[in-house]
């Protein structure tokens, strides 16, 4: 078992495969936090980490400690409203007297083998029984009835623990749930940095990194979605932490709506981190008896720096969040329409596209926008899901059929969530779309979002769906979203659910793509958020693969992946050759060959060069498929720390082969490239393959690679691959 609980000191110890976290049954039925971090034997914690003392206008609780005690002082391991503690709190509740003061203390717990389902949201799954334990502690609010459960599961073999809470009314009145975050995370100190991914449209996911300060410091999403702007990604990490050295402990929410992240530093220079739904946007009636569950949040400590922070999280992911027939199977090699012909096609086209990129050793066409109803540009249809038979005549059917027969797959691009006001499906229900009562919608790319909370809506996208892709055998679909949500409410929800909007939408999305995902196992789903605005867990739950962006720029394409890579995995990131000009074919396909790769580019407009280097690039498509889908990822140089190259190698499970590739970003001001590898087997002899050179997996990682002499223009890049020498 991972975790024990010591009756004697009231202790319960959490042991993943690296780390230990602690927490105390206190006096009077306080949860007190007392450690997170490197793994230690024995639990004699509790004196170490309580701060105890009286503290100027911080309340104290008579009954406990003799009035020494105070909650404001104290590391709460989940925080409450109004009874004592100050800081960010993780919960509050509005009792049926009409205040919200919440204060939860300890009634039981149990310590179960395994990892019980979360209902209706994406979260970690095990593989087998003995993967992980599950610590339930039941809290209670003795004066509301409120019953609180806080739920860690801890992974045995990998240094994860997640996290959710559920609350149930156990009273007879109605209460209203004002914020449930799904974790609370206490440090004695603030001699961290914070670590998050903030960006915007083509520019997703660029690293930033500040020190802790006194106040609050936060990242969220009032958008609907997690959003362009801010990942629901945070880690603190100890102050001059490395790739490869320090401590860092990532926080990773499963959840794809309205997010908070926020720390606060105290006047005693200790942290508190909490993650979950954003309350500002949130809200939830709980009548007698009902239960609310908070979605997942994933911890992961690491004492190899943030290098070792991210292997964990790709290795959890691609094992314990990635699901169906595509987590293990090779996926097919694609190029998308979008690019080549955006809405200007026909079916003779595409056939044309599927042709010539057969030709070159490509395995899937992927129809982009613009197949259904009227569309022939961004203005109208969305939520009218029928085949526009003039773009495509004789039908899908027989496009599809046509493109199977020269041995292709195929695949379709749908926006289920919105509707387009110039759309039948909105003649027909103008009360579809999100909205409020007398106000216009605002409108963002011409299109309004349907109203995923309703059941009948959901219905009917799911029976339009189904009736295209049920009669024709499509096998990969592209999933988007091209705007967030205002003016958000629904026609159903009384007035008093109204504020339960957001996260009943982002439900009901859940609902559909797992609905989807169960009628058609096989079809591989790929999500898109006008490139990587919905790029978080609770996504890569139905889909394996994520398009990491619309900015296909190469160059720029560096600092999303970098900044993506800090939790994601590449086999997750959509990354794709483009007719990007910046720089030649090479570079732009040594920069996707991070991701999931593929094209997005006329394959009928290649000239011959460019037509023959994606022939190669094809087959080593497939020689490094295990090593960058399956391998461990070093960033080596990154474009955050260096201006001038980014450098990064993927090394396979076994350490057998290993893909190192760096990129010029801009010309550096000398020429001489010395360069460590890592994550080679020190013992071990590798070949270079393109020179044949022999060396040991020490001398690479200790000696490095003298890379002088290499290409230094602007854009070039170049690639090594190195096999074990047996
Ligand atoms: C979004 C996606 C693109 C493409 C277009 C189609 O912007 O990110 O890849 O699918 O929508 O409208």
């Amino acid at each position: 078992m991972a975790i024990s609980f010591n009756s004697e000191n009231r202790i319960f110890k959490l042991d993943t495969s690296n780390a230990t976290y602690a927490f105390q049954v206190f006096e009077a039925g306080y949860l007190i936090h007392l450690y997170y971090g490197a793994k230690i034997p024995d639990d004699n914690l509790a004196a170490f980490y309580y701060h105890g003392g009286f503290a100027s206008f911080s309340p104290s609780r008579w009954e406990v400690e003799n009035g020494n005690f105070s909650p404001d002082m104290s590391p709460m391991e989940y925080s409450t409203e109004g009874a004592g503690d100050f800081r960010l709190s993780a919960l509050a509740i509005r009792n049926a007297n009409g205040d919200n003061t919440t204060d939860v203390r300890y009634v039981s717990h149990k310590i179960i083998a395994g990892k019980p389902d979360l209902p209706a949201m994406p979260h970690l799954y095990l593989n087998s029984e003995g993967e992980a334990d599950t610590l339930e502690v039941l809290t209670e609010d003795a004066v509301t009835g409120a019953k609180v459960t806080l739920v860690y599961t801890v992974f045995r073999n990998k240094p994860v623990i997640t996290r959710h809470v559920r609350v149930e009314n156990g009273s007879d009145r109605r209460m209203d749930l004002e914020r449930i975050y799904s974790c609370c995370v206490e440090f004695p100190t603030m001699d961290y940095d914070m670590y998050h991914l903030y960006g915007r449209w083509s520019k997703e996911r660029s690293l930033q990194v500040r020190p802790l300060a006194h106040g609050i410091q936060s990242i969220c999403s009032k958008r609907g979605s997690s959003g362009h702007y801010h990942n629901p990604f945070v880690a603190l990490a100890t102050k001059n932490a490395t790739e490869q050295y320090g401590e860092a402990y990532g926080f990773n929410f499963v959840y794809s709506g309205n997010f908070a992240a926020e720390v606060e530093v105290d006047s005693s220079c200790s942290t508190r981190l909490i993650m979950g739904i954003n309350p500002e946007s949130f809200g939830w009636v709980l009548e007698p008896g009902s239960t609310f569950v908070s979605p997942e949040v994933v911890m992961v400590y690491s004492n190899e720096g943030l290098g070792g922070m991210s292997r964990a999280f790709h290795d959890v992911y691609r094992e314990n969040l990635v699901r169906g027939r595509w987590k293990t199977e090779k996926r097919p090699l694609l190029i998308n329409s979008w690019e080549a012909a955006f809405f200007d096609f026909d079916a003779e086209k595409l056939f044309a596209f599927a042709e010539r990129a057969k030709e070159m050793g490509i395995e899937m066409l992927v129809m982009d926008d613009g197949w259904f109803g009227k569309r022939d540009d961004d203005t109208t249809s969305l939520g009218d899901w029928f085949v526009n038979e003039k773009k495509l005549q004789g039908g899908l059917k027989s496009l599809v059929d046509r493109v199977h027969g020269i041995g292709m797959k195929f695949g379709i691009w749908y926006e289920p969530e919105m509707i387009s006001p110039e759309s039948e499906l909105y003649k027909a229900h103008p009360d579809w779309c999100v909205h409020v009562a007398n106000r216009a919608n605002s409108v963002a790319r011409h299109q309004y979002v349907i109203d995923m909370s309703r059941q009948d809506v959901r219905d009917n996208i799911f029976e339009q769906m189904y009736g295209v892709l049920s009669a024709t055998p499509v096998d990969y679909l592209k999933w988007d979203f091209n705007r967030n949500i205002t003016e958000a409410g629904s026609a159903l929800l009384p007035p008093e659910r109204q504020k339960e909007f957001f996260h009943r939408f982002v439900l009901g999305t859940y609902e559909l793509m797992g609905r989807l995902t169960e009628a058609f196992p096989d079809m591989l789903i790929e999500n898109c958020s006008g490139g990587g605005g919905r790029f978080d867990p609770g996504m890569f739950y139905y889909s394996p693969q994520i398009w990491c962006s619309d900015n296909t720029d190469p160059i720029e394409r560096l600092t999303i992946q970098f900044g993506s890579s800090l939790c994601y995995p590449g086999s997750c990131m959509g990354a794709h050759v483009s007719a990007c000009q910046r720089t030649d074919i090479d570079t732009r396909a040594n920069v996707a060959m991070w991701g999931t790769f593929g094209y997005e580019l006329d394959p009928c407009k290649l000239n011959e060069a460019d037509y023959e280097a994606v022939k190669v690039q094809v087959k080593e498509y497939h020689r490094y498929y295990n090593v960058t889908h399956n391998g461990d990822l070093y960033r080596l140089i990154t474009p955050f720390e260096n201006a001038h190259r980014a450098a990064w190698m993927f090394v396979s499970k076994d350490k057998s082969e290993a893909l190192f590739t760096a990129v010029v970003m801009r010309r550096p001001e000398y020429e001489a490239f010395f360069i460590r590898l890592q994550g080679l087997d020190p013992n071990a002899m590798y070949r270079d393959e393109a020179t044949g050179e022999v060396y040991s997996g020490a001398l690479l990682m200790n000696a490095g690679l003298n890379l002088t002499g290499t290409p230094i223009t602007d854009g070039s890049s170049f690639t090594k691959y190195f096999t074990i020498v047996k």
